[in-house]
């Protein structure tokens, strides 16, 4: 969708930083585009100003500024800030980018993707009611190191927000922290940010000066108080993985409340970008991921992976599965340790079974390969069993062919077919068979080297061995035997 461009006026316009270095995170890949929850974290904070249905969105960006932009793609407005001179430098380049906008900015920062939407709508809606010129997020932390803090006056009005490195010693046991949250009147912020100085221990142009401003001003700001587990910022791998937690956490305590069994919520992930079915049970150790969608009464056994996928109702994954792009329908069921690559469609009441691995496949209705199978570029139509072992060679070195098997179809064990080939309805393939050419409906096929049996010959075998000089068994044997229970 493109961000709405309404004529600049009143309304809500949604400024998101996201254009620092993200040093502490040592990657090559920028903060924002970190997932969190599967997708970027960017992603997170896109869908609360989305929330707010704000006129406009603004995402500034600037340190690999190229690889945010290609994400972002058409998803918002874009600011280039070059150099990253501090998030007041941010804000003044987002704001400018919405030129002449009259109404309420709303600044979140990109690395803060556990804000709900609910907690920025609340945050726009406190600020329109009470005409502040500045609402501030604000929430307490047991540990608040490296956050802003919030330093009120001896009336508990607030004075200004003092960053961590520039803190005086009491002022760093202030608890009450700066989420990166705010709503603030369009017209000051202008010249508020315009007035900024870089006169603090980072040299950086601080949006945060932007309160201690108001308030010299005689403008009011008020804060609104939020929940704590919202505001981690992530500024660390160890920031990631703590926010990933509360994230994972949030995502299993949804579908549990939509009707979903979860056997151990601390080791089961789900991505904000799936959907699951009522009365599905996921075992420990599951992990649905990207855009994939489970049906209901469907169970998903330990260790097992689905990712970009479609499950119908009553599917059973056993354990240990890997399902990538895949779509099985109703009823069917899979693993366990069981392969699906893109492109596998089964087929209602379809079965497949230990170490299978299908790629580009359609397995038909009721249809069976339940043992140690490769399929790939195939087309197989109902009620075939596929016997143990049974492989399409689609690959000849330069091009891959495809296989199709018709309804009906029998295959023995430990069968190939070189394809391009087509196998008939109701036919019968012999185990041990490759099948190299199309076979018509309902004939028997047999490729395999005919039975030789020379009676009596093993047991020759054995005793002419037995008399040879220095006698047959090597100590190894000598000693297996021996020492058989
Ligand atoms: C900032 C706040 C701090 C608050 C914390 C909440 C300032 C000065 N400090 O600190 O009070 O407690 O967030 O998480 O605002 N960014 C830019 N351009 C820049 C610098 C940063 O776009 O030049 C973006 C970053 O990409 C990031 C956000 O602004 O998304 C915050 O920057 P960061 O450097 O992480 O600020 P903090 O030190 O966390
Ligand atoms: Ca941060």
């Amino acid at each position: 969708m493109t961000a709405a461009r309404r004529p600049a006026g009143k309304g809500t316009a949604v400024v998101i930083l996201a254009a620092g270095r993200g040093k502490r995170m040592k990657s090559r890949v920028p903060k924002v585009l970190h997932p969190v929850g599967g997708r970027p974290m960017l992603a997170s904070v896109l869908e609360c100003a989305a929330a707010l249905k704000p006129s406009r969105t603004v995402v500034v960006i600037g340190h690999q500024a190229a690889a945010v932009r290609a994400w972002i793609g058409d998803r918002a407005e874009i600011a280039l800030q070059d150099p990253p001179r501090g998030t007041g430098d941010a804000a003044r380049c987002g704001l400018k980018r919405l030129s002449g906008f009259r109404g309420v900015v709303v600044i979140l920062n990109g690395d803060t993707p556990l804000v709900r939407a609910e907690t920025v709508e609340r945050l726009a809606a406190a600020h329109g009611v009470s005409g502040a010129t500045v609402t501030l997020a604000t929430t307490r932390l047991a540990d608040p190191t490296g956050y802003g803090r919030v330093v009120r006056g001896p009336d508990g009005a607030v004075t200004g927000i003092v960053e961590e490195r520039d803190a005086a010693p009491a002022q760093r046991r202030i608890a009450e922290i700066n989420t990166g949250l705010y709503a603030v009147e369009a017209d000051f912020l202008g010249r508020a940010l315009a007035e900024l100085s870089a006169d603090n221990a980072q040299g950086e142009y601080y949006l945060t000066d932007v309160v201690g401003a108001a308030v010299a001003a005689g403008r009011t700001v008020q804060t609104m108080a939020v929940e704590a587990d919202e505001v981690q910022g992530v500024n660390s791998r160890v920031d990631l993985a703590r926010v990933e937690g509360v994230m994972r956490a949030r995502a299993c305590r949804r579908w549990m409340e939509e009707g979903v069994t979860i056997l151990d919520p601390t080791r089961t992930w789900i991505d904000a970008t799936v959907t699951i079915g009522p009365d599905t049970v996921l075992a420990p150790g599951v992990w649905l991921e990207g855009a994939t969608a489970v049906g209901a009464g469907c169970r998903i056994g330990a260790g097992s992976r689905v990712a970009a996928s479609r499950l119908g109702d009553g599917v059973v994954v056993k354990d240990y599965c890997v399902i990538e792009e895949a779509e099985i329908d109703d009823g069917a069921s899979v693993g366990p340790f069981a392969h699906l690559r893109p492109g596998s469609i089964l087929r209602r009441d379809a079965r497949v079974g230990n170490f299978v691995e299908m790629k580009n496949v359609e397995l038909g209705v009721g249809s069976k390969a339940n043992h140690l199978s490769y399929l790939g570029d195939a087309v197989i139509g109902a009620r075939v069993n596929i016997g143990a072992g049974a492989i399409t060679c689609n690959y000849d070195g330069v091009k891959k062919s495809r296989t199709v098997i018709e309804d009906g179809v029998f295959v023995g064990s430990d069968s190939q077919f070189v394809a391009p080939v087509r196998v008939g309805k109701g036919a019968v393939i012999a185990a041990g068979t490759t099948v190299t050419e199309d076979v018509p409906a309902d004939a028997l096929v047999i490729g395999r080297t005919a039975q030789v049996v020379k009676p009596g010959w093993a047991k020759r075998k054995r005793q002419a061995s037995k008399h040879r000089p220095g006698g047959s068994r090597t100590r190894g044997a000598r000693r297996a035997a021996t020492s058989r229970t």
